[in-house]
């Protein structure tokens, strides 16, 4: 639909804005889908193609590493082919891919498969979270970024039970397959939506951004001022990688959303997402309770996130961060304890699912959602397409390793040690955090970027 069609149809700003916020629910929910639905099919492709456990690695992994490619690209399309040109093409790609993904007739396929499916959500990673910045009125932003973390959680939740209830009759296609239905619908949805009024400006299509404008606030007036904004800051033209060589200052804001990409990831929560069932084995539960001790952990990581959404505003960021890393130290290192010691009786089973939904709990209220909002805070407006690029970038990237590594750490590492090694990061983390990140509680965009810009030590660029 055109965005002279969409201007042409009133409805009520009310409608448009769920339309809106339905888009975030489901680019974040087939993230999440994505990320939560492979542990449950891995062991069961693991025994149709008779792969170990490198193999199994690199199948978990190839998605990641499409996802990282994706992301690096999205900069590119959604700035010369539009947001919302770029957010069909995820979706098609998208649903294309599951559908490869099911029908596999071997590894190979499979995972070439899996690298597409990463490419068109690592497109929608970075695209949709924008899409929406630039969509959503100023008193909704931070609400709908939540909205996207929450959203992500629900999608793994969801994976986790559709594999559970697939596992008894060990259909991996099925489980891979179902992605589809989501992703066909939002392929739907997109089709609906105006094209980003930013995105038109930059393309110098000022009347359809005004037509958007109009149509989505349903008040000329607002609909002119924010026209007015969006030109003012467009003055400020993009400076990617001649800001990046040039300035040093940007350089610090650019490597803090690099490290806490890497924190996030480092923590180890895809280690559980990806290999629960595993690791619900190796602590000695049957198959049947593997999988829902899966879903169980999917459950505590949608309601933990709400403590986020509840606090952030109001305990900050520093705090939550700090803590989350101290029950997660905690967490990741007497789970090692307990493996090292062995678990064999029925309350030292409910004691290590106990530590592991403290772990998850730990990420979901502090690295899940803060760490995305951190990372779309601290970037001047200058660099904010460059700097947002890379850190989702690194998300991606450093959630390959965390992927690509876990199976070989069992084995050379042992079982209990490598829970401990992710433990020490989660330690270390609580130190990186105290040290360098900045408290944006309550603080605008334009005074972080003053005080980043002014050669501030970066924990103190926000109060
Ligand atoms: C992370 C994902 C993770 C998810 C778990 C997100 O914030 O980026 O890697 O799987 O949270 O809820």
């Amino acid at each position: 639909m055109s965005t002279a069609t969409f201007a042409a149809k009133p409805a009520s700003s009310n409608a448009k804005t769920l339309l809106t916020g339905g888009l975030a629910a489901l680019a974040g929910l087939m993230f999440g889908l994505d990320i939560g639905v492979i542990s449950g099919a891995l062991s069961f492709i693991g025994k149709t193609f008779e792969v170990g456990d490198h193999v199994q690695e690199i199948i978990v992994s190839s998605m990641m590493f499409g996802a990282a490619l994706g992301a690096l690209l999205a900069g590119y399309l959604s700035a010369s082919f539009g947001r919302k040109r770029s957010l069909i093409l995820s979706a098609a790609l998208f649903v294309a891919s599951s559908l490869l993904c099911a029908f596999a007739w071997s590894v190979a396929v499979l995972i070439a498969a899996r690298v597409i499916l990463g490419l068109a959500i690592g497109l929608a990673t970075f695209t949709a979270p924008l899409y929406i910045s630039e969509i959503a009125d100023e008193r909704r932003r931070g609400a709908m970024i939540s909205t996207y973390q929450l959203m992500i959680t629900v999608g793994i939740l969801v994976a986790f039970i559709s594999d559970a209830l697939l596992a008894y009759s060990g259909a991996w296609r099925w489980m891979l397959g179902l992605v589809a239905v989501p992703g066909a619908l939002f392929f739907a949805g997109v089709f609906l939506l105006p094209d980003s009024p930013r995105w038109l400006k930059m393309r110098g299509r000022d009347q359809e951004a005004l037509d958007v404008l109009v149509a989505l606030r349903e008040d000329p007036e607002i609909a002119r001022r924010e026209a007015a904004d969006i030109d003012e800051q467009l003055q400020q033209k993009q400076h990617g990688w001649s800001l990046f060589t040039g300035n040093a200052n940007f350089r610090r804001s650019v490597l803090l959303g690099i490290m806490l990409q890497v924190m996030q990831q480092f923590t180890g929560m895809n280690v559980v997402m990806y290999y629960a069932p595993r690791i619900f084995k190796l602590a000695g539960f049957g198959q049947d309770a593997q999988m829902w001790g899966t879903a169980i952990v999917g459950v505590v990581n949608v309601l933990a996130t709400f403590i986020a959404i509840g606090l952030v505003d109001r305990a900050g960021r520093r705090p939550m961060l700090t803590a989350g890393f101290a029950v997660m130290a905690l967490g990741m290192g007497i789970l090692g304890l307990l493996i090292y010691a062995g678990i064999d009786s029925e309350t030292q089973r409910l004691l290590a699912i106990g530590v592991l939904l403290c772990f998850i709990t730990g990420f979901a209220f502090s690295a899940g959602p803060l760490v995305w909002v951190l990372c779309s805070e601290v970037q001047p407006l200058k660099g904010r397409d460059f700097g947002i690029a890379v850190s989702t970038f690194t998300n991606w990237a450093a959630n390959f390793v965390v992927g690509v590594t876990f199976l070989t750490m069992l084995h050379s590492l042992g079982d209990a040690e490598t829970f401990w090694v992710y433990g020490g990061f989660n330690a270390l983390f609580i130190i990186v955090t105290l040290a360098f990140v900045p408290e944006t509680k309550g603080i605008s965009l334009e005074a972080i970027e003053r005080k980043l810009m002014a050669g501030r030590p970066l924990r103190r660029i926000g109060r």
